[in-house]
Formats: structure tokens, sequence, C-alpha cells
């Protein structure tokens, strides 16, 4: 059987970029550098982008490529049995984000709905909070939303790598970026725009600490999809003549770029409008649609807001589903349509219980978490830093000489930056997720 690969270069990056940028960029980045300091938190987080977060997707599209195969299957025939695991743990990553992710994406549809039969409360901003609360907390509504949200995720990936990911990305990545631009230039012109963006683009540096650090590295790992087989998964469908070091520096620079637009559009807003950029998570759901209320044209920003955030999940929730889909059909020879339709239903099963830990299941717990927040917590403190701790110390120690074969395309191409590759692989980024995952679980 031939197996499926991009139609092109240009498709390739877009894919990665598509599931790099993502929820993690426009909602989360936002809040986390609204609480974290602003500017110094930027900065940090793009030195970490620039380095670690550069080297570890080189390797992993490196891997992928190598492998031609799914996470698991990669591991173990780059790296022999025993290194399986580190896949087993990508893939179980995987179901988990997806799980919660596809909840998150389902609020994005229900509030596309919302805008456009202009149902949100946006002309008074007090309801705002008891509506997103109304939301995640009923029972039918959100799971409704979320089934949607799978629906289409499965859909795309059902049409195959080439003829579903690849020719959704070519549309909607582009579409994406032009969406986002609208929105910062109507955000950064507003009257008052310019504390916000002060607070977002001047570094404070006694804002940083060690904690402030570990966000920020942690962020970068989440919005460049690293740690679980992502980027090995869309990697092993990349043809042997493409560029990996050059497309991995445009992925980064791609989702780093987003990042600071997504700053760039809220940050401003917010502070225009005298609200509090430390609001947290409620920032998109609670915070903007108020900022929309106030706006002139405010409708149509915000049904473009919402559109463009799907957009976002959407792209990174079809890289999500692959990895599993991949897995099963390679690994236990299942056709892939059967794979994506059945590891879709069990994700959407799963994310059931976490949409429900937002309301009526908000009492069940673990270590004192409802269950959307512990899988959240199990991701972003166990899985996925040692999936990355695991990546690098795979490729520095076990196989660098055969992906750094791979990289330079069997040496027709120049790659100058090997001893730094090789560095940050070996010692820099274990060592800095080590840190991390140690000083969080301290707390
Ligand atoms: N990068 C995604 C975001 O920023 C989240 C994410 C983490 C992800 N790991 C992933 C997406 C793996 C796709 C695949 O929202």
């Amino acid at each position: 059987m031939k197996r499926e690969q991009w139609a092109s270069r240009f498709g390739f990056i877009m894919a990665a970029a598509g599931s790099a940028v993502g929820l993690g960029n426009i909602w989360k980045f936002p809040y986390l550098a609204g609480t974290q300091g602003g500017g110094a938190f930027l900065a940090v987080y793009l030195i970490i982008m620039a380095t670690i977060g550069v080297a570890l997707i080189m390797a992993e599209i490196g891997l992928g490529r190598a492998a031609k195969r799914n996470p698991v299957g990669a591991f173990s025939i780059l790296g022999g049995k025993k290194w399986m695991v580190t896949g087993i743990i990508g893939v179980t990553t995987s179901f988990m984000i997806l799980a919660f992710y596809s909840v998150v994406g389902g609020w994005t549809v229900a509030y596309i709905v919302k805008s456009i039969f202009g149902t949100l409360h946006v002309n008074e901003p007090d309801l705002l909070p008891g509506q997103f609360n109304d939301l995640v907390t009923s029972v039918g509504e959100p799971i409704f939303y979320h089934g949607v949200f799978m629906a289409m995720t499965a859909g795309i990936v059902l049409a195959g790598v080439a003829d579903g990911i690849e020719r959704s990305v070519k549309v909607l990545m582009p579409l994406l970026f032009a969406l986002l631009l609208i929105l910062v230039v109507r955000s950064v012109t507003l009257d008052g725009a310019w504390e916000g963006i002060t607070f977002f683009l001047m570094p404070d540096w006694s804002q940083v600490n060690g904690p402030m650090i570990s966000a920020a590295l942690g962020q970068a790992f989440f919005s460049l999809s690293l740690g679980m087989g992502a980027m090995i998964t869309y990697g092993s469908y990349l043809d042997k003549g493409a560029n990996i070091p050059n497309a991995s520096y445009w992925v980064v620079f791609l989702a780093a770029m987003v990042a600071v637009l997504g700053g760039l559009l809220v940050l401003p807003a917010v502070f225009a409008f005298g609200m509090d950029p430390a609001a947290g998570p409620g920032l998109t759901f609670i915070t903007l649609p108020a900022v929309f209320g106030e706006m002139f044209g405010g409708y149509i920003f915000q049904i473009i807001f919402f559109v463009m955030l799907l957009i976002a999940a959407l792209t990174s929730s079809i890289s999500l589903l692959a990895i599993p889909v991949a897995y099963f059909a390679e690994e236990f020879g299942i056709r892939r349509s059967v794979s994506t339709t059945l590891v879709g239903l069990v994700i959407f099963a799963m994310g059931v219980p976490c949409s429900l830990a937002m309301g009526v299941w908000g009492d069940i717990k673990f270590f004192d978490m409802n269950i959307f927040d512990v899988t959240a917590y199990a991701v972003d403190n166990y899985t996925l830093p040692i999936g990355g701790i695991l990546t690098s110390l795979f490729a520095g120690w076990v196989i660098l000489e055969r992906l750094g074969s791979e990289l330079t395309n069997e040496g027709k191409l120049r790659f100058s930056a090997m001893p730094a590759f090789t560095w940050l692989m070996r010692i820099v980024a274990p060592a800095a997720v080590l840190w991390v995952m140690v000083s969080n679980l301290l707390g």
C-alpha cells in the first residue's frame, strides 16, 4: 500500500503551522501574557521558541520522515522496542488533549451562533460572565457543540492527508491570517490602545522569575504541538526532498507571529475599555464580547473573531486526531476511514465528562481538580514534558547521526546549526523541561 504524502511543501508548512497555531496562541497566550507581566513574558517566550522550540520541532519532523510511521511505529523502528513507550505516551496524550480541546472548540462554535443571532448580551457586560457560565455548566448545549466540533474534525481527517487536511489548511490558514490582521488593526487603532500595546511589547525585566519562565516554556511547548508526536506524524508524510530545517523555521516563525498578533488583538482592546488584562481564561469569552459591544462595528468584528478562533482550533484538532488515526491504521492494519470514525467517537465520549465537569459533575474531583482540569493538568505537567524530554534525549543521544543525515537530506543540504542542535537536544532541552516539570510539581 502506498503511503500518503503532502502534495506540496507549502501545504506541509500550512498544516504544521495550523497544528501549532490554535487555542493555545489566541486564547491562552494573551491571558498568560496578561497575568505574567506582559512584555517580559513575551520576550522569554520568543527566546525559548527560537532555541529549544526550533530544535525540537526539527527533531520531530526529522524522526517522522526518517521512519515514515506514526509516533509509536517511528520510535520502535528507529530505536527498538524499548523506545516505543515514548510514542505510546504521545498517542495517549493526543486522546486527552483532544477530549478537552474539542469541548472548548465547541464553545467557539456556540459563540459564533450566538454572535450571528445577536443573542450575546454584549450591551449589558455585567451579564456576560453569567452567560458564559450558563453555557459551559449546562448539560446538553455544550455537549451538542462539542459533537459538532468533533464531527467537523473527523470529517476533514476522513477525506485524507492531502485531500482532507492539506486542502483545508491551504484555505483556512491564509484566511486565519487575514481575519487576524483585520482584528489587530481594529484593536490597535482604538482610543486608549497605546497602554495595552506598551504593556505587551515593552519588557519590564523585573517581572522575570522562575514561575514565569516555566510558564513560558510550557506555553512554547504546547503552542508548537511538541512532545507528543504530532510533528512526527505530519513529518511522516513529507517527501524526501523537502528541506526540514527551513520548514521548521517557517512553522516556528508563523506560530510565534500569531501569538504576538493574538496579544496585539486582545490586550490593547482590553486596556482601551478599561478591563482587566489579568482576567484569565475568561478573557476570550467574557471580556472580548464586552469590548465588541462597545466598539463601532462590533457586531461584525465579533463574528470575525469567533470564526477565526474556530479556524485556529480546527486546524489543530485535525492534527491531534491524525496521530491516533495513523497509529491504529498502521500498527493494527485498520482502514483509515474506520480508524478515524472509531477514534473520533471514543474522543467524543471522553469529552463528555470533561464538559460535564464544568457543571453537574463539578464535584467529582481527583487531586482536588474536576475532570476537565485534571486532564489538562496531567498533560501540561506530566505527559507533554516527559514526552519532550524523551524525544530530545532520543534525538540527541540515540540517533543523532541518522537524524543529522535526515535534516541535511543525506548531506545534500547545508545545516550549519548542527552543533547547536546537538547541544540543545542532548542537554539544554531535557534539562530545561525537567527543571520546569520539577519546579511545577514542587509548586
Ligand atoms: N498547538 C496547539 C495550540 O496552540 C495545541 C496542541 C498541543 C496541539 N499539542 C498539540 C495541537 C498536538 C495539535 C497537535 O492550541
